[in-house]
């Protein structure tokens, strides 16, 4: 008999997420290639065989028996690196001002700019890592992180810096977004920025981020200027990502589809000409439902509506100070809940999906052999209780390369 280094048997339900390669769409969300009884065996870190019966001698054999075994949930959309908090806008949220007049009122991105700025990495470093540790507890294994508190060239390094420090260090996989162009710094013109992102910051995070942002909205970067950041961005090799029609539909889904963006983020106002843009050319659609929540809004991205044009559905935190959560199960609920996806399609949306909205999915999203062993085993019988028993965290165990963190 072959010996592994940890054995999980009996699942009542092993989540396998086998399947295409390509970011699941229609149908193909709402499967999850589940093994009742299922066992996984891993060995250095990675998974060696799924089954019904495995049979290995193993260092250690966890029983799963009456538990869901999941892949990690993936976060591909985190502000996660930021000081200083904004517990003081729900007041002004509660008098009705929107996200857009705090903004405009020099708060909202503008005071977490000031607290970043003054934060030391070291500081930095330790609040993120807290909440790393949070999000890991509630089993997301691997996230993206996005700059943009800094505005300026030195602290946008130094966000990139810290993100450096805290993959090497923490045990969760995190990927580097350069989101320099978040807002337009106080007392500059949107053009002026715009040339300041082009030639002075891009040069500078270049090797230090996979992928490049821009918050594309009415009164913050129109399309024509996100695009010229997004195709700069690309020719120095950091893919393009983009904040899309949250407030007001200004086209950024289409333009998602023509720089051949790897996502599209929110998405609550987008067209069907832009939806249908992004299924034809497979951009993900990464969905955040804990922003229209914290806002009090009413209105959701239209998930079915993408499910059914054929764009890829993923789901994210967007963990900042506005949206505060590091938690994914509660974006399933939120997705079951006000956007009407079925468990299934949430699970794919927040594991294989979200994988391949940074670029992942080789690596991590599915319970497959030769993939990163980083799995979750859920106190619950069924993965249905994800949207069903909410509020509470589901997840008992998290496995993160192999070992019980
Ligand atoms: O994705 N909308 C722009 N950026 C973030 C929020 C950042 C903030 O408010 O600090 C978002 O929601
Ligand atoms: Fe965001």
């Amino acid at each position: 008999m072959d010996s592994v280094d940890l054995l999980i048997t009996n699942a009542s339900e092993l989540l396998t997420l086998q399947g295409s390669k390509t970011p699941r769409i229609g149908s193909q969300m709402g499967k999850l290639s589940i093994i009742e009884g299922g066992s996984v065996a891993v060995s250095e870190g990675r998974i060696v065989a799924v089954g019904r019966r495995l049979r290995y001698r193993a260092e250690t054999t966890i029983d799963a028996t009456g538990k869901v075994v999941m892949p990690g949930f993936v976060d591909p959309h985190t502000h996660v690196v930021f000081a200083g908090s904004r517990e003081q806008e729900l007041a002004l949220k509660l008098e009705g001002l929107s996200y857009m007049e705090i903004l405009k009122r020099g708060f909202g991105i503008f005071s977490t700019v000031r607290a970043t700025r003054k934060a030391s990495p070291a500081e930095l470093l330790k609040q993120s890592q807290k909440r790393l540790d949070t999000m890991l507890r509630y089993g997301t294994t691997t996230c993206e992180a996005k700059t943009g508190y800094g505005l300026e060239v030195k602290t946008e390094v130094k966000l990139l810096q810290v993100q450096r420090k805290l993959a090497k260090t923490h045990p969760m996989d995190l990927v580097s977004t350069f989101l320099g162009a978040h807002a337009v710094p106080q007392g500059m013109s949107a053009e002026e920025y715009v040339s300041l992102v082009i030639e002075e910051m891009l040069p500078n995070v270049r090797g230090l981020a996979r992928f490049c942002d821009v918050f594309c909205e009415k009164d913050v970067f129109s399309v024509g200027q996100s695009r010229r950041i997004l195709l700069a961005g690309k020719q120095l090799g950091l893919l393009p990502k983009i904040h899309a029609d949250e407030i007001v539909d200004t086209g950024g889904a289409a333009l998602a589809a023509e720089v051949g963006a790897v996502s599209a983020d929110h998405l609550l106002r987008s067209s069907a000409e832009g939806l249908k843009a992004m299924a034809r050319t497979g951009v993900v659609g990464v969905l955040l439902p804990g922003t229209p929540f914290c806002l009090m809004m009413q209105q959701y991205a239209a998930a079915r509506k993408m499910i059914q044009l054929g764009v890829p559905v993923a789901l994210a935190t967007d963990l900042n100070p506005n949206c505060w959560t590091e938690n994914m199960q509660f974006m399933v609920q939120l997705a079951c809940l006000n956007m009407r996806l079925t468990p299934a399609e949430a699970v794919t949306a927040a594991t294989f999906n979200a994988a391949c909205a940074i670029g992942m999915q080789h690596i991590v999203g599915s319970l497959e052999p030769g993939k990163q062993a980083d799995l979750l085993i859920l106190d619950c019988p069924s993965y249905q209780f994800l949207p069903y028993h909410f509020g509470v965290n589901l997840v008992e165990t998290v496995i993160k390369k192999g070992c019980v963190v």
